[in-house]
């Protein structure tokens, strides 16, 4: 399986870190953001990965990690001309996905849990996508999904809702398979001018082609001032713990 990181964005609620750095060069922990996507897929054993962002910040990237190949990854970038949204974003990733599932990630998703046994389920789930939740304390801020967890079903998803039916947060961490770049085709944008990815999701449920799992560990969209201070704290906290980083 293939992954594809998309790095870009305006990083408005980053500002001013954001006026100069695009946001996933920032620290998390002792790493720019970016590592953390890179080494989650790599130890699900993901290492085919497309880096998509806006151009003038794609020389930062390939500097970044121009030692690719010391991280065990293939990495190729991509240019998404305008930051329009994660949907327009992905849908450069067509001919990199060669007809076959991909993992989808956001670059400003840190978490503890391994993508390992998610990759695993869903390469056995025959068509579709699957997406990860997490309970969140904030739900206005995220994509919210209305379960019926008896029958283990999504049954509709909310991008930043005034009144969430939930707090079960739609994380970007998402699997397809190659509908998803048709479902694109067919969505407008929203009210804030994006092409959004909760509306392709909504497609597959309308489907019923969209299984979810939950994230057991820790997660967290670093994309505000706290959010990202609070990832950065968490990584070196899971680190200590994990391999005595001093
Ligand atoms: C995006 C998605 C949202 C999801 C979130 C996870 O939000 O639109 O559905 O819950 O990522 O990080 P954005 O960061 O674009 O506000």
């Amino acid at each position: 399986m293939k992954g594809v990181i998309l790095a870009g964005g305006k990083g408005s609620r980053l500002a001013p870190l954001t006026k100069i750095f695009n946001k996933h060069l920032l620290p998390v922990g002792p790493y720019p953001m970016i590592y953390w996507s890179l080494f989650k897929l790599k130890e699900a054993g993901i290492v085919d990965v497309m880096l998509i962002s806006q151009e003038e910040q794609i020389p930062l990237f390939q500097k970044l990690l121009e030692d690719d190949r010391e991280l065990g990854m293939n990495i190729v970038y991509q240019v998404q001309p305008e930051a329009s949204g994660i949907s327009d974003g992905l849908s450069y990733a067509k001919s990199f996905a060669q007809g076959e599932k991909f993992v989808l990630m956001l670059g400003d998703n840190v978490f503890e849990d391994s993508l390992r046994p998610f990759v695993d389920a869903f390469r056995q789930q025959e068509s579709g996508a699957k997406v990860l939740l997490k309970e969140v304390a904030d739900p206005k801020r995220f994509g919210i999904a209305e379960i019926d967890p008896a029958h283990h079903r999504i049954l509709s998803i909310e991008e930043k809702p005034e009144h969430p039916t939930s707090s079960y947060c739609v994380t970007g961490i998402y699997f397809y398979d190659q509908d998803v770049f048709q479902y694109i085709e067919e969505i407008s944008p929203s009210d804030r001018g994006e092409l959004e990815i909760t509306d392709v999701n909504n497609l597959y449920i309308s489907n019923s082609q969209l299984t979810y799992d939950m994230l057991k560990g820790w997660w967290i969209d670093a994309g505000t001032h706290e959010s990202l201070h609070e990832a950065s704290t968490k990584m070196f906290e899971t680190m200590k713990e994990k391999e005595g980083y001093e």
